[in-house]
Order: structure tokens, then sequence, then C-alpha cells
């Protein structure tokens, strides 16, 4: 982490929590974060339980993002919400091409070139997630899978708006397995990604937030949040308790 990045962690509930068990958690967490100074948090929910968390944590430091979202405004697309909707109910943010995404829902690399800059008109912060399979890892196929989603998904932004865009390093096989990316690896590619958005523009890589996602729990939290280039964290399972969730938050604090 680098003093000029404010770090993000952020946990992704994926498909968990109602609108009750979602309410009940923000208000065990509100208190354990109400003294994190300099770090940023931000819960990713369901689409239901949005407007709920929008309205319970204003005026707190933790931010609410959706987990996609459609890159149109309107139109025939059944079953889809748009940036517009989103930002009309005071999320701040969402997460877009996580590999769930695009394994289960056909995510495109082409689809994502057009929802990064929706995502950022409509005033919305995206997380746009990028990674590798486990075959690809053990290929060496790393580098050039990622270079080809980054060249894809910031495609269309702007370079003044590069470093508004959060790039989150997931590396497939370390998602939901217990498999955690070493320190070496998540800071070989998170320097790697930094480096790609560095060939569009140095002073805005400075500014890009890459974070690192994959089996972060408390205990390798520490190791991964003090890397020079990883400035934060995108949290599945260990988001699903406000404890665990504000103890990853204390240790990038400490980062
Ligand atoms: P886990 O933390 O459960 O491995 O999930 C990572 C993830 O997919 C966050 O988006």
């Amino acid at each position: 982490m680098n003093s000029q990045r404010i770090p993000l962690i952020a946990g992704n509930w994926k498909m968990h929590k109602t609108i009750a068990e979602a309410e009940a958690y923000i208000q065990a967490l509100l208190p354990k974060v109400s003294s994190c100074e300099g770090v940023e948090v931000a819960i990713c929910a369901p689409f239901t339980a949005l407007q709920a968390l929008v309205d319970s944590t204003r005026g707190s430091r933790v931010e609410i993002f959706a987990q996609t979202m459609h890159a149109g405004d309107s139109g025939p697309f059944t079953g889809e919400i748009s940036a517009p909707m989103l930002s009309e109910i005071d999320v701040f943010g969402v997460v877009l091409g996580h590999s769930e995404r695009r394994e289960f829902y056909g995510e495109s690399d082409h689809a994502l070139r057009a929802k990064v800059p929706a995502a950022l008109a409509a005033g919305l912060m995206p997380i746009l997630c990028i990674g590798e399979t486990e075959a690809e890892h053990g290929d060496g196929d790393t580098q050039r899978k990622l270079r080809h989603q980054i060249q894809e998904g910031l495609g269309d932004v702007a370079d003044e708006q590069l470093g508004d865009v959060v790039i989150a390093y997931e590396p497939i096989w370390a998602i939901g397995t217990g498999k955690v990316a070493t320190p070496d690896q998540a800071q070989d590619i998170c320097g790697f990604v930094r480096a790609l958005v560095a060939d569009r523009d140095p002073q805005q890589a400075e500014r890009t937030r890459v974070l690192y996602g994959g089996s972060v729990k408390p205990d390798n939290a520490v190791a991964l949040m003090s890397l020079p280039d990883v400035d934060g964290a995108l949290v599945g399972g260990a988001s699903l308790e406000a404890d665990t969730l504000a103890a990853i938050i204390d240790a990038a604090g400490a980062g």
C-alpha cells in the first residue's frame, strides 16, 4: 500500500443476505468501523438490500455497491438494472466483471468495455474485476489474460478518468478455495496491473487502486495489505460476518 492511495476494503456478499439480515449486519459493523481512520469500507450487496443499506449507512464511512449492472440507461433487457437506477438511490459504486458473472452469465470483455464508462458517467465508482483460471496460471498465461482484460475493460475510459476505476485482481483459483496467492505473487501481479495502467497514463496509474481478492481472511490480510502495490481487498466469504470483515479492515489500517 502506498500513502498516496487510500486503502479500500470491499466485502462482496454475492447472493447472500435478505434485507433483514443485511440490516442486522450493518448495525453490528458500524460501531466496529467508526474509528478506522484512513480505510475506505464498501459493502457490495444484492439489489434488493441496496436501498435499505444506503439509508442505514448514511453519514457513516461505509459505502454501498451493487454487484453488476447493464451498460445501457434503459431498454428491453428483462431483469437488468442500469447505472442511473443505482445512482438514483445513492448507491456509491458497482462491481463489474466478477469472474462469477463472466463464467455463469456470459459477461464478456466487450460488454465491460461499455459498462465501465457507463458507471463513471452515472457517478458510480467501478470495481473492475480481472483474473486468470488455474489452467492459465499453470500455463504461464496470466499476464496475457490480464493484459487483454485491462485493455478491453478500460478501453473506452478517458485517460484522465483511469484513476477513478478500482481494479480488483482476483485469481479464479483463489476464489472460495482457501488457496490464497502468496504475498510475492500478489505483489508481482498487482504491480503488473499498475504498469498496464501506466502504459496509458503514468500519473493516473499512481492514483489507481489495485485490490487483491481470493480467500482473504484476517490471518493473511496483514501480509497482503502491507504490499506496495496492493491497495486493499475484495473479500467474499470472510465478509459475511461483520467481525471478520472488521478484522480485515483493521489489517488494512495497520498496513
Ligand atoms: P472469497 O473471499 O470467498 O475467496 O471470494 C473472493 C471473491 O470472489 C470476492 O469478490
